[in-house]
């Protein structure tokens, strides 16, 4: 039985409000280096559960990384998955890669890796016996919805995915059926941007917005 309530109105004020933090979102990767409450870390974990999940799985796990020995750790594996990735690229392209900021894991002061929990029994299976890679998706929407309310926050957000995932799992000792999805740098943005890092260094621009691909 569903409870009769008066949903809150999201006025004009608000959408245009939304529409800025949609395009003030950014993957940061220079971070201050002063704290994060933790209670607006915890208040963030929660709210992030409402995110949308196949069969209402909630397949995220979340893993806050603070051990200095598994940082160094995540460190190297960064370095090296960086390094090996600089080698795909010649001439320009490569010394461009090779300028590039693509982690801020330094000086952020909250790592959190972000897991789907692919054994989980959690929505009995619905939506995933076609499309398995449905949890996976699952995850990636649950940190879309973190990296916006973060941002309302003020909070700064950086993906990292120059990882080897294996290596990554063993660091972090988690269940080996756990697929890492996400390694995440937090903290308060050093610098902020309307635009994004990887179009300001002419890596790679943004395509035009609002197009349908095909009509069927
Ligand atoms: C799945 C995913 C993985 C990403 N991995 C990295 C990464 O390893 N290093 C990095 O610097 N940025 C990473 N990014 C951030 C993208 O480069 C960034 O979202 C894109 O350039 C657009 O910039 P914006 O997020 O500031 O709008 C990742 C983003 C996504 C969604």
């Amino acid at each position: 039985m569903s409870t009769l309530v008066q949903p809150p109105l999201f006025d004009a004020d608000f959408q245009a409000k939304l529409a800025l933090l949609i395009a003030w979102r950014r993957d940061v990767r220079r971070f201050r280096t002063d704290p994060v409450p933790q209670s607006l870390l915890d208040h963030l974990a929660d709210l992030v559960q409402l995110s949308p999940s196949v069969g209402n799985s909630q397949p995220w796990r979340l893993v806050s990384v603070a051990d200095p020995a598994r940082r160094a750790a995540i460190r190297g594996n960064f370095e090296r998955a960086n390094a090996a990735a600089l080698q795909a690229y010649r001439q320009e392209r490569g010394a461009l890669y090779a300028r590039l900021k693509l982690a801020g894991l330094d000086a952020a002061p909250v790592h959190w890796a972000v897991f789907c929990d692919r054994g989980t029994t959690q929505g009995e299976g619905l939506g995933i016996a076609t499309m398995p890679e449905m949890l996976d998706a699952s995850v990636s929407g649950m940190v879309a919805t973190f990296w916006l309310a973060a941002r309302a926050t003020g909070l700064g957000v950086g993906w990292v995915s120059i990882l080897d995932p294996q290596a990554a799992t063993a660091t972090l000792e988690v269940p080996p059926h756990w697929k890492l999805i996400a390694y995440l740098c937090i903290g308060w943005p050093e610098e902020e941007h309307i635009d994004p890092e990887l179009v300001r260094h002419r890596w790679q621009g943004r395509t035009r917005a609002g197009r349908i691909v095909l009509e069927r």
